[in-house]
């Protein structure tokens, strides 16, 4: 190649990569979870309209904020919220109508009286809780997490809770067909973690399956996407991806983040090691620059993949807008954690830049 024409490759290369956001580089939506304060941040409004399209709400819209005690509903936040987003012409994700652990239900859902509530009281509160937040927000959310988290870890098919003591597996389908009938414009979700993995997969597609038999409005599955740096699981997503277009299933990727501070032994070996790993703090001043860069290697990695499998995602979400405000500097353990693509500036990181690379060059190549 003469060097005038590697120039002009150069340059091309160049503008692609430096000319894009996120959100226009991006063959699918591209979206962010947002501390419920936005509406008061304006300094952070130039970031999130540049870069996103479509928003969920942290906290402000789970069932706990919302209704924790059966008397008190709560929607001055939530309001708020999707009003803001409405006024930005950013498309709200309303997160999440059912969260099937006992720790995220409100305890009122399951008493009755004294007594555990009965299947028919339980379906019966989670009919009206659906039908009053859908319908409120009619028109006004694009697409619902319905059900959060009911996949077991274990051995079990789903995680046991109140939910599926009282009610098995049918809340799950009841829930959806709830939610369509309340809006029925609305994109319906069902969102777990680790439901990439080898294992809750397979309980996965089984309960994908049984939906389908019974007809339940699921229309796309949610991969959270909560990664820690060097155990992307990329083979794993692969398989998910194709299991999930060989049955016709849209994914959108509803809560990414690469944790550079590996977190795993925190659950291991009975959880002895919790004491030692609430000391783990080593980036308080700054991530060096060599995990920067491994960051950033490993998200263009994922977005490679994604970028393979476009027409089956239909959106990827970040959780939260940057460094600063992501909810891995308290979860598990307080740390200064460094997951996402801006810093606690708001500016671009390597990682930002890997990514956008490979949304703008990468798809130029037709790699
Ligand atoms: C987290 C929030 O980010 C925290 O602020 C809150 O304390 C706990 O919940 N999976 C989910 C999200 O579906 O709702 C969680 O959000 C993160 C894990």
């Amino acid at each position: 190649m003469s060097r005038v024409l590697l120039l002009l490759v150069f340059l091309f290369h160049a503008y692609l990569g430096m000319a894009q956001t996120l959100r226009q580089a991006s063959p699918w939506s591209s979206g962010v979870g947002l501390a419920d304060r936005i509406p008061d941040r304006p300094a952070d409004w130039p970031l999130l309209t540049a870069q996103f399209s479509h928003v969920t709400p942290e906290n402000c819209m789970k069932p706990d904020a919302l209704r924790r005690t059966e008397q008190a509903w709560n929607f001055n936040q939530a309001d708020n919220f999707v009003a803001f987003a409405n006024s930005k012409d950013l498309k709200v994700v309303g997160h999440c109508l059912v969260w099937a652990k006992d720790d995220r239900t409100p305890a009122w859902f399951y008493q009755d009286g004294a007594a555990p509530a009965s299947k028919e009281v339980l379906l019966a509160r989670m009919k009206s809780y659906i039908e009053t937040v859908v319908g409120r927000y009619k028109g006004k959310v694009a697409a619902w997490d319905v059900v959060n988290e009911a996949l077991g870890d274990g051995k079990t098919e789903l995680r046991e809770s109140g939910w599926t003591r009282a009610a098995g597996e049918d809340f799950i389908a009841l829930a959806f067909e709830y939610a369509h009938a309340a809006d029925p414009s609305a994109q319906l979700i069902y969102n777990d973690y680790n439901n990439e993995l080898d294992g809750k997969r397979e309980k996965m597609l089984a309960l994908l399956a049984r939906l389908k038999a019974r007809q339940a409005p699921v229309h796309v599955v949610g991969l959270q996407g909560h990664y820690e740096i060097d155990r992307v699981p990329y083979e794993a997503l692969e398989k998910t991806l194709i299991a999930l277009r060989g049955i016709g299933m849209k994914v959108v990727v509803t809560e990414l983040d690469i944790d550079v501070i590996p977190r795993s032994r925190w659950w291991a070996d009975a959880n002895k090691h919790r004491a030692e790993m609430a000391k783990v703090n080593p980036y308080v001043d700054g991530c060096p620059p060599e995990i920067l860069a491994r960051q950033a290697e490993q998200y263009a990695q994922l977005f490679r993949l994604f970028r393979k499998y476009d027409d089956v995602i239909d959106r990827v979400s970040f959780w939260n807008l940057h460094d600063g405000q992501s909810w891995l500097n308290n979860f598990p353990w307080k740390r200064v954690n460094h997951p996402l693509l801006f810093d606690r500036q708001g500016n671009p990181k390597p990682a930002y830049d890997a990514v956008v690379k490979e949304l703008t060059v990468g798809a130029a190549k037709g790699k």
